[in-house]
């Protein structure tokens, strides 16, 4: 049995065959709409979600499988201080795959270690979130063609922002990738990302606190939200949250082919008058999303439409 816990539970070529299998899926999606009569998937969100919980959830019921679970810790027995290896337990006798999130990092993983269904993680504190790498994987596939030769902006909150660190992992093992990690100091990349991901593996990257800096060399700009759930305190929230507002004026100094992506929610650091912007791309990584975890559903269920 398969668990998705980080984006490099697949190798590189496994990963391709999902994101044909995600793209197959967009392009005949009734060829897929009865592949998982009478499954059940169960989403066990322990912390706020819109996207992540309702896209795995569409993705179930695309694929005419049928959906439960719980919207937060206060409407489960967390509340009354049930472990997570208790409800897994529970959850393997109702469900045949789940999603899982949690704010502890590890959550996930040790759900997947007492469950006999495949565990989904669906965001594990400020650690992991694979699926909207692959959403980000297929976002950037389908819109520059390649998943190499890439000059990658990525530009917040880079301490905190999971999927900032699960979509570097992913990246890093594709042939000409390029950061430029966008931030102010406090909210750098953490030295165990920096250090033992990209200095180890000789990933180029330069750190700029600039955007205006890093904009013309391009290909996506990530864009991430400042987490503020993760700060110890709101004083210093207030003082990071606007940092960054990507605006229309900012945007002129992008290249023609340069993407937008953010992985959304978005607060203030993506100006509305940018949405109409055809170079902005988050709200299509929306609907990827839901491809993606479609496709994800079937691999780790073993199911097979020919
Ligand atoms: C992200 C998350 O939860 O980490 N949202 C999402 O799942 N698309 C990003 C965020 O909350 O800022």
């Amino acid at each position: 049995m398969r668990h998705l816990m980080s984006p490099l539970d697949f190798s590189v070529e496994e990963l391709d065959t999902l994101l044909d299998l995600a793209q197959d899926i967009e392009a005949h999606p009734d060829k897929y709409a009865h592949a998982c009569d009478g499954k059940k998937l169960a989403t066990l969100f322990y912390e706020p979600s819109t996207r992540t919980r309702l896209s795995h959830e569409a993705a179930m019921l695309n694929l005419g499988g049928s959906i439960m679970g719980f919207s937060s810790a206060d409407s489960s027995s967390a509340a009354k201080g049930e472990s997570v290896s208790d409800t897994i337990r529970t959850i393997s006798c109702y469900a045949d795959i789940c999603a899982m999130r949690h704010p502890k990092e590890g959550a996930p993983m040790v759900a997947c270690q007492h469950s006999s269904i495949p565990v989904i993680n669906a965001g594990d504190g400020g650690h992991q979130h694979p699926t909207q790498t692959l959403t980000d994987l297929l976002t950037i596939r389908n819109l520059k063609g390649r998943l190499n030769n890439l000059t990658i902006g990525l530009c917040g909150d880079l301490k905190f922002g999971r999927t900032v660190h699960s979509l570097i992992h992913a990246l890093v093992r594709y042939t000409g990738i390029r950061f430029v990690l966008i931030s102010p100091e406090e909210l750098r990349l953490p030295d165990y990302i920096r250090q033992d991901v990209l200095d180890k593996q000789e990933i180029p990257y330069r750190e700029v606190v600039r955007l205006e800096d890093a904009l013309p060399e391009l290909d996506i700009l990530y864009m991430t939200r400042v987490q503020k759930e993760r700060f110890f305190n709101e004083e210093d929230y207030v003082r990071m949250k606007d940092f960054y507002i990507l605006d229309k004026k900012k945007m002129q100094l992008a290249p023609e082919d340069m993407y937008v992506m953010h992985p959304l929610p978005r607060v203030n650091e993506i100006s509305v008058e940018v949405d109409e912007d055809p170079r902005a791309a988050y709200f299509r990584q929306v609907q990827y999303g839901v491809y993606v975890r479609m496709a994800l559903i079937l691999t780790l269920l073993d199911i097979h439409v020919d």
